[in-house]
């Protein structure tokens, strides 16, 4: 997200306007939590995870009151439009500030993937990354002690990471909400994978499935499998972003800019294949279901034994 406030602040400058950056998200902007930027606030930034302008959860910005409170401190502060970074619970606020008819684009930054209208969020590509790395690491001890591990992602309802990883990290197992489990095939392959001499078996499990633990218990209704259960946890929301991450939220942050200021209100941007592109904030959140790359879940399912 950092990439993107620094590209949203150098390109908004160069181009004539004024800046604020608005501290803890939607609570900040009820509460005034406002402050004008420069170019040198945000030097430095690309290599720094999480947010500089700090974020939180706000419940009551669902409701009239807290939306009334965001549009007077943005008069007071003679802001006429918002970028706004985040996940469905900030298209949301994005999307009621434009129906009060104040200007906002939406930037997609979730590690969960799980907005409509784009391929890839911002923070995605580094989340999967550290868990390969994590999965790599878990791997030696799975071999040399012929072990099954049941390793949680996070990804809220959405098996992206999931899948991502464990087409990524050789995962011989993953389970999606998307698609649920029939854990009699599980414990058939694992079984046929031992017989065959595979030393590890690597289960990548997304937490809207389960928890690894009350897998771990099910499974271990069916016979001993030497099973671990790992939960990777925030370590997946933090840490140096990769580079495409870095070059996604760049361009998004340029895009919202240059869209903003030719007008547009009430859209949030996306990247198709190579494209940014950006669509209706409504029409993007009416969108019932995100649905991953299922070829990849049919790919993974065809070589990982
Ligand atoms: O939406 C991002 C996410 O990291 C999810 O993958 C996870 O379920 C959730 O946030 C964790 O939220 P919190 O940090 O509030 O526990």
């Amino acid at each position: 997200m950092n990439a993107a406030i620094r590209a949203v602040v150098r390109k908004a400058i160069y181009d004539g306007n004024e800046v604020y950056g608005i501290r803890y998200g939607f609570r900040g902007l009820a509460e005034g939590d406002i402050y004008q930027m420069g170019i040198d606030d945000v030097g430095n930034l690309l290599s720094r995870g999480g947010t500089m302008l700090y974020t939180a959860r706000y419940p009551e910005f669902a409701e009239k009151e807290g939306q009334e409170k965001a549009i007077a401190q943005l008069k007071k502060f003679k802001i006429d439009s918002l970028i706004v970074i985040g996940g469905d619970g900030s298209f949301m606020g994005a999307k009621a500030l434009s129906e009060h008819g104040f200007p906002t684009v939406g930037i997609p930054g979730t590690i969960d993937n799980d907005i409509a209208g784009t391929d890839f969020t911002i923070g995605f590509d580094t989340a999967c990354n550290t868990v390969i790395e994590a999965v790599d690491k878990i791997r030696d001890t799975a071999t040399s002690h012929e072990r099954t591990f049941i390793i949680e992602v996070m990804g809220r309802n959405a098996g992206d990471i999931a899948l991502w990883t464990g087409i990524s990290s050789g995962a011989e197992k993953v389970i999606i909400p998307e698609i649920g489990f029939d854990m009699d095939q599980i414990v058939e392959d694992i079984k046929a994978g031992r017989e065959r001499g595979k030393k590890h078996i690597i289960i990548i499990l997304a937490e809207g499935v389960m928890s690894a633990n009350k897998f771990m218990d099910k499974l271990s209704t069916y016979g001993n499998f030497h099973s671990r259960a790992t939960v990777l946890g925030h370590m997946q929301r933090g840490g140096a972003p990769s580079a495409r991450d870095r070059v996604l939220a760049t361009m998004f942050g340029f895009r919202a800019v240059e869209l903003l200021n030719q007008g547009h209100s009430g859209i949030c941007l996306g990247i198709r294949g190579n494209d940014i592109v950006y669509g209706d904030i409504s029409e993007v959140l009416n969108r019932e279901t995100h649905t991953p790359l299922m070829e990849l879940y049919e790919i993974n399912g065809d070589i990982s034994y």
